[in-house]
C-alpha cells in the first residue's frame, strides 16, 4: 500500500492536527516526518483541547502506531511533557508511540544558540519559535548532531559534553542572552530516561515493512510549504523540507510509495513570525479574522497575521507537493463576512503574474483580488456538503477550478465532527 501525506499549503497552522486526527481511523500508522516542537497541532475531542508538538496526531486512535520519524528533531523536555499530558488524559501513549533512532536531539544549548542568533539579527529576525530547530538541523547537516539511538550507547554523555562545549564556545558571541544551561540540562537528562522506556526503532524498516504488508500509512507534515527551507520565503522559513519530498527523506521511503497528497489550506490565510505575506490585511477585516478564527499561535501564543486566501501562492505549493486532494479548513470563520477577497494574481515590477518571483521579499507585491460573495450565516446546521449555502459552494467551486485540484473535505469548526466530505453525502468520517 501507499503512504498518503497530509501537509500544510500555506505558512503553517492550517489545521493539520485536526484533519490527521479525523482521518487517522482509515490508517494503521501515522508518522511525523520533519520539524520538531516548533509545531503546535491542536486536536479538540469533546471539551478537551490537546496541543501536540512532536507526537503524531494519530495518538488518540486505539491500536494506532505513531512513529516520530528520522526527519524530526526532538526536544526530550517537550516530548516528556507531551507524554505526561497524554497519559494524564488517559491516552495509552506507551503502546502507541515509537521513535526513530535516527531522529536528532535538540540539546538545551541548541535553544540557547537559537535565542542568540535571533537576538543578533535585530529587526531582521526570523521570528523563530526559539525551540532550537535551526541550530539542531545545522548540527545534523554539519555532521555533529546527537541522535536518539545514541542515548543507548556508553559514549552518549561524552558526546553530549563535547557538543555542549562547542555550543558554549559559539555562544560567547551572544553575551546578552541569559540562559540557565545547568537547570535545563537536569530536566533534559531526566527526560532522556523517560524516552529510553519507549520503543526506539529503525523507522525506515518499520515503515517499509508496513508498506510490504499492505498497511495504510499516513505521513503528517509540520509547518507549511511556504516555510520550506528550499522553496519557502527564504530566509523567513524553518530549517526542514516541509513539502512532500521531505516524506521520503524523513521516513526512509521511496517516491513511488507516495499515494495521495492531501494539501490543507485555510479558507483565508495566516502567518506567524516575520517575513513576506502578500495578502496580509492590516485593517478591520484582518482583525476580524484573527478574533473569530482565534488566530493565536498554538506553540508561542503570538497573534497570527491574517489575510485573504492567496491563490498564486497555493498554485505554487500544489505544484511543489503534487497535491491530489485539497482540504479547506475554517470556512466557519468567514460566516460573518458579507464579502471577502481571494487573490488571483500578483502585480509587481510592472507586470501581472500568477507566479511567485524569486525573492518575494524584494518586491512590493500588490495582490489582484476577486471579490467573493459571503454566505453571511452560521453553517453549523449543515449535516452534509449539500446542505451548505450556495455562496459557499460557489467559493469552493471557484477555488477548485482556479487551482485545478478537487476539494475533498471541508472543515466547519475545530471539533472532530465538524467536517464534511464533498463526495460522500453523509458526514461519516468523524
Ligand atoms: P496545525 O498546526 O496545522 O495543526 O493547526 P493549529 O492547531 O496550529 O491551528 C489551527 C487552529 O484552528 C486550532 O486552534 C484548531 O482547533 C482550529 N481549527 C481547525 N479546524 C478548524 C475549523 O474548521 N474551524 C475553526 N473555527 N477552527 C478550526
Ligand atoms: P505548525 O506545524 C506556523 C514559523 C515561525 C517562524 C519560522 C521559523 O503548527 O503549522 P523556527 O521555530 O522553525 O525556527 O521558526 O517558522 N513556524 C511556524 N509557523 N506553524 C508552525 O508549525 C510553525 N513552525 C515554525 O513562526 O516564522
Ligand atoms: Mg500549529
Amino acid at each position: 500500500m501507499a503512504v498518503d501525506v497530509i501537509l500544510g499549503l500555506q505558512w503553517g497552522d492550517e489545521g493539520k492536527g485536526k484533519i490527521v486526527d479525523v482521518l487517522a481511523n482509515q490508517y494503521d500508522m501515522v508518522c511525523r516526518f520533519q520539524g520538531g516542537p516548533n509545531a503546535g497541532h491542536t486536536i479538540i475531542i469533546g471539551d478537551k483541547k490537546h496541543v501536540l508538538h512532536t507526537v503524531p496526531s494519530g495518538i488518540f486512535r486505539e491500536g494506532m502506531i505513531n512513529l516520530i520519524g528520522n526527519g524530526v528533531v526532538i526536544d526530550p523536555i517537550t516530548l516528556k511533557k507531551e507524554i505526561e499530558n497524554l497519559a494524564e488524559a488517559g491516552v495509552d501513549v506507551e503502546d502507541r508511540l515509537v521513535i526513530a533512532k535516527k531522529a536528532h536531539l535538540i540539546l538545551p544549548t541548541h535553544r540557547f544558540l537559537d535565542a542568540g542568533s535571533e537576538a543578533s539579527k535585530g529587526k531582521d529576525k526570523i521570528g523563530s519559535t526559539l525551540k532550537g530547530i535551526g541550530p539542531t538541523y545545522m548540527d545534523k547537516t554539519g555532521r555533529n548532531g546527537l541522535r536518539v539511538g545514541d542515548i543507548l550507547t556508553d559514549a552518549f554523555k561524552q558526546k553530549y559534553e563535547a557538543l555542549k562545549a562547542k555550543h558554549l564556545k559559539i555562544g560567547e558571541m551572544y553575551p546578552e542572552v541569559d540562559f540557565d544551561v545547568e537547570a535545563e540540562e537536569v530536566k533534559w537528562f531526566e527526560a532522556i530516561e523517560l524516552i529510553k522506556k519507549f520503543s526506539l526503532v529503525d523507522g525506515e524498516y518499520i515503515v517499509n515493512e508496513a508498506i510490504s504488508q499492505g498497511k495504510n500509512i499516513l505521513a503528517e507534515g509540520a509547518q507549511g510549504s511556504m516555510l520550506d527551507i528550499d522553496f519557502g520565503t527564504y530566509p523567513y522559513v524553518t530549517s526542514s523540507n516541509t513539502i512532500t519530498a521531505g516524506v521520503c527523506t524523513g521516513l526512509g521511503i521511496a517516491p513511488q510509495n507516495i499515494g495521495d497528497v492531501i494539501g490543507i489550506t485555510k479558507a483565508y490565510c495566516t502567518r506567524v513570525g516575520s517575513g513576506p505575506f502578500p495578502t496580509q490585511l492590516d485593517d478591520a477585516d484582518g482583525e476580524k479574522l484573527r478574533v473569530i478564527g482565534k488566530e493565536f499561535g498554538a506553540t508561542t501564543g503570538r497573534p497570527r497575521r491574517c489575510g485573504w486566501i492567496d491563490l498564486p501562492q497555493l498554485k505554487y505549493t500544489i505544484m511543489l507537493n503534487g497535491v491530489t486532494k485539497l482540504v479547506m479548513t475554517k470556512l466557519d470563520v468567514l460566516n460573518e463576512f458579507e464579502e471577502f477577497g481571494a487573490a488571483t494574481e500578483y502585480e509587481y515590477d510592472g507586470i501581472k503574474s500568477d507566479k511567485l518571483p524569486y525573492d518575494i521579499n524584494a518586491y512590493e507585491i500588490k495582490p489582484v483580488y476577486k471579490s467573493i460573495k459571503g454566505w453571511n450565516k452560521d453553517i453549523a446546521y449543515a449535516k452534509t456538503y449539500d446542505d451548505l449555502p450556495s455562496e459557499l459552494k460557489t467559493y469552493i467551486d471557484f477555488t477548485e477550478e482556479t487551482l485545478g485540484v478537487p476539494v475533498d473535505i471541508i472543515s466547519t469548526g475545530p471539533q472532530r465532527k465538524q467536517i464534511l466530505h464533498k463526495e460522500v453525502v453523509e458526514a461519516s468520517l468523524a
